[in-house]
C-alpha cells in the first residue's frame, strides 16, 4: 500500500473524490488514503484555508490527490493552489490533452501535453500599490526556473516517446524576461538533439491551436501563458470535466482535476468525476502502479465511447452514481 494524502476539497470535490476512490479500489490500486483538509472545509476547522498540518502531511508522504478548493475572494487569502505550488516547489504543471472517443469536438486527433512553469511569472504574487488607484505587478523570471521547466519538458518528451518540444514565449515584446526564457530553452535543447525543438510566440500558438492542434506535441511555457493555454487545450478535447492535471516538484507531487468546485451543481450528485479519476490514474503511474492506471484510462475511453450513464456536462442524462457504475463496469 502506498500512502497518499487525499484532500476532498469543496463543492463537488467530496463527490468526485468519493467516486474516484471507488474506481481506484475496483481497478486494484494499492493506496492507503490519508485525509487532509484545504479550502472552505479547512477554514471551518482551522480558521485558515491551507493549514500547516495539511502541508506537513504532504511533506511527509510526498504524494497527494486533491479535489477543487474554493478560495475565498477579497478576504485577504492567497489562492490555495498558488500557495501549494510555491510552498512545495511544485514547479511543473503537467496537463496531458488527448482526443477522447464519443466527445463531439472539431478535432479528433489531438495528443499534446502542456507543461507550465508553476512558481514564477506574474503569479509570483509580487504586487503592491504605488499610489492609491495604481498597482504594480512584477513578472518574475529567473534563468534557473526557466531551465528547470524546459528540462522537465524535454525529459517528459523523452520518457513518453514524444517527437517535438515547442517553447512558447513573447520574446519580441519582452526581450529581457522572455528573451532569457527562450535563451535558456535553446541551451537545454542542445542536450536533446533527438527531439525536435521549436519556438513560437504565444499569439501564434493560440492561432495554430485553433486551426491545427495536431501539429503540437509537448508545449512548455511560463506561468500565466500556461494557465490560459492549458484551459484552451482542455477545451479542444471536450472541456475541464475530462482533463487531468499534475503538479510535480523535485520532492513532492500533487495531482488534481483542473476544474473548480462547481458551486452551481455541488451537492446535487451531478458532477462528472472523470477529470479527477484520470488525475488519480496519473498519480498511480507516478507511484509505479501502471496496471491499474492503464485499466482506468481504458475504462474512461470505453465508457465515453459507449455513451451510457454519462453526466449532463457530457450530454448524457445520468449522474455521478451512474457514470461511476459504468466506469467500474468497464474496468
Ligand atoms: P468551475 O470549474 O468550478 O465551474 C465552471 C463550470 O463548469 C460550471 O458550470 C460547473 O458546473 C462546470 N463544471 C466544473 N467541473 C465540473 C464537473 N466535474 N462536472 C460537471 N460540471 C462541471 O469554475 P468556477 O465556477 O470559475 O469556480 C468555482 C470555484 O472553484 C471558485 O471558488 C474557484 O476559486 C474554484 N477553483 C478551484 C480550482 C482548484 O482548486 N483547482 C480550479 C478552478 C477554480
Amino acid at each position: 500500500m502506498t500512502p497518499v494524502v487525499m484532500i476532498p476539497g469543496d463543492g463537488i470535490g467530496p463527490e468526485v473524490m468519493a467516486a474516484t476512490r471507488h474506481i481506484l479500489a475496483a481497478a486494484g490500486a494499492r493506496v492507503h488514503w490519508i485525509e487532509a483538509v484545504a479550502g472552505l472545509a479547512a477554514m471551518e476547522q482551522h480558521g485558515e484555508p491551507l493549514p500547516d498540518a495539511t502541508l506537513d502531511l504532504i511533506r511527509k508522504h510526498r504524494v497527494a490527490l486533491k479535489g477543487p478548493c474554493t478560495t475565498p475572494i477579497g478576504k485577504g487569502f492567497r489562492s490555495i493552489n498558488v500557495r501549494l505550488r510555491k510552498d512545495l516547489q511544485l514547479y511543473a504543471s503537467v496537463r496531458p490533452v488527448q482526443s477522447l472517443p464519443g466527445i463531439k469536438v472539431p478535432y479528433q486527433n489531438v495528443s499534446l501535453i502542456v507543461v507550465r512553469e508553476n512558481t514564477e511569472g506574474l503569479y509570483a504574487g509580487l504586487e503592491h500599490y504605488v499610489v492609491p488607484g495604481v498597482v504594480e505587478s512584477l513578472r518574475l523570471v529567473t534563468r534557473e526556473a526557466a531551465e528547470r521547466i524546459v528540462r522537465y519538458a524535454f525529459e517528459l518528451g523523452r520518457n513518453q516517446g514524444r517527437r517535438k518540444i515547442t517553447v512558447v514565449h513573447k520574446a519580441d515584446v519582452l526581450p529581457m524576461s522572455d528573451g532569457m526564457f527562450l535563451a535558456a530553452a535553446q541551451r537545454v535543447a542542445d542536450d536533446y538533439p533527438f527531439l525536435e525543438f521549436e519556438e513560437l510566440p504565444i499569439d501564434r500558438v493560440a492561432l495554430e491551436l485553433a486551426l491545427e492542434p495536431a501539429r503540437f506535441d509537448v508545449l512548455v511555457m511560463e506561468n500565466l501563458f500556461g494557465d490560459v493555454m492549458s484551459d484552451l487545450c482542455a477545451g479542444l478535447v471536450g472541456g475541464l470535466g475530462l482533463v487531468p492535471g499534475a503538479n510535480i516538484g523535485a520532492r513532492y507531487a500533487l495531482f488534481e482535476a483542473v476544474h473548480g468546485s462547481a458551486p452551481d451543481i455541488a451537492g446535487k450528485g451531478l458532477a462528472n468525476p472523470i477529470a479527477l479519476v484520470r488525475s488519480a490514474a496519473m498519480m498511480l503511474e507516478y507511484i509505479g502502479q501502471r496496471e491499474p492506471a492503464r485499466r482506468i484510462e481504458a475504462s474512461v475511453r470505453a465508457t465515453l465511447q459507449a455513451g451510457q450513464g454519462l453526466t449532463r456536462d457530457l450530454g448524457g442524462d445520468g449522474n455521478t452514481t451512474t457514470i461511476t457504475e459504468r466506469l467500474i463496469a468497464n474496468l
